[in-house]
């Protein structure tokens, strides 16, 4: 399941996070990937020790982390630092799969990915993140600020870009309910549930639907 997050960034955060990123040294992205990527893999990323970094998800992340669906649809159990990654023109990331447990210091699965758009969709040709899905592939290509939650289990390739200048931040999500297929029914509900609540918060029905989902939660989460 795609889920599309809208507007985790504001202007003026976009605009911090461009400055940044427009002064920082940025290393090639080959030496983050595992030993099957790195054969597709051509883009650039700031390194792990950039100076840059804390201030970068500073901006970031309490905004994705406080998005009104992000809760819902990641049910995050551990939350990875981000990765700022550049694309110049010539630059792709071939189909890949993405590493299951990321960084050893403090291991976690990655069930979900998330990548953010940084700048925006005029600013470049091509670069569009295409995601292999049971109903065929799916291209995203966001404006600035929009952020897409997929599958890291998902064949997955960011095109060529071929003029401009590509700018997103990466990162991951082991999640409570491992498996995609469980994610998406509990997001479903959740969305029925939150809305009956507000709406209908003394109704039998929305009793029912509250409990069914708080036990599905229970049924199904890994700790
Ligand atoms: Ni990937």
């Amino acid at each position: 399941m795609l889920i599309e997050l809208p507007e985790v960034l504001k202007p003026d955060q976009l605009r911090l996070l461009a400055e940044l990123l427009a002064g920082a040294e940025f290393q090639d992205g080959r030496l983050s990937a595992g030993a099957s990527a790195r054969r597709v893999k051509a883009n650039q990323e700031l390194p792990a020790d950039s100076n840059r970094l804390e201030r970068l998800n500073q901006v970031l992340m309490p905004s994705l982390l406080a998005h009104p669906l992000y809760g819902l649809a990641a049910l995050p159990l551990r939350v990875a630092a981000p990765y700022y990654v550049r694309y110049e023109a010539g630059m792709r990331y071939g189909a890949h799969i993405d590493d299951p447990v990321m960084n050893p210091q403090a291991p976690y699965r990655s069930d979900i990915a998330i990548t953010v758009f940084l700048n925006e969709p005029s600013d470049y040709q091509g670069g569009e993140l295409v995601i292999e899905t049971h109903f065929g592939e799916r291209s995203v290509k966001l404006p600035a600020g929009n952020a897409i939650l997929y599958p890291a289990s998902s064949v997955h390739r960011v095109n060529e870009v071929t003029a401009g200048r590509r700018l997103a931040a990466i990162t991951w999500v082991q999640s409570l309910v491992r498996h995609p297929d469980q994610r998406a029914i509990l997001f479903d509900l959740a969305r029925a549930r939150q809305r009956l609540l507000a709406e209908q918060p003394d109704e039998e029905t929305t009793r029912q639907v509250d409990h069914a989902y708080v036990n599905l939660v229970r049924r199904w989460a890994e700790t």
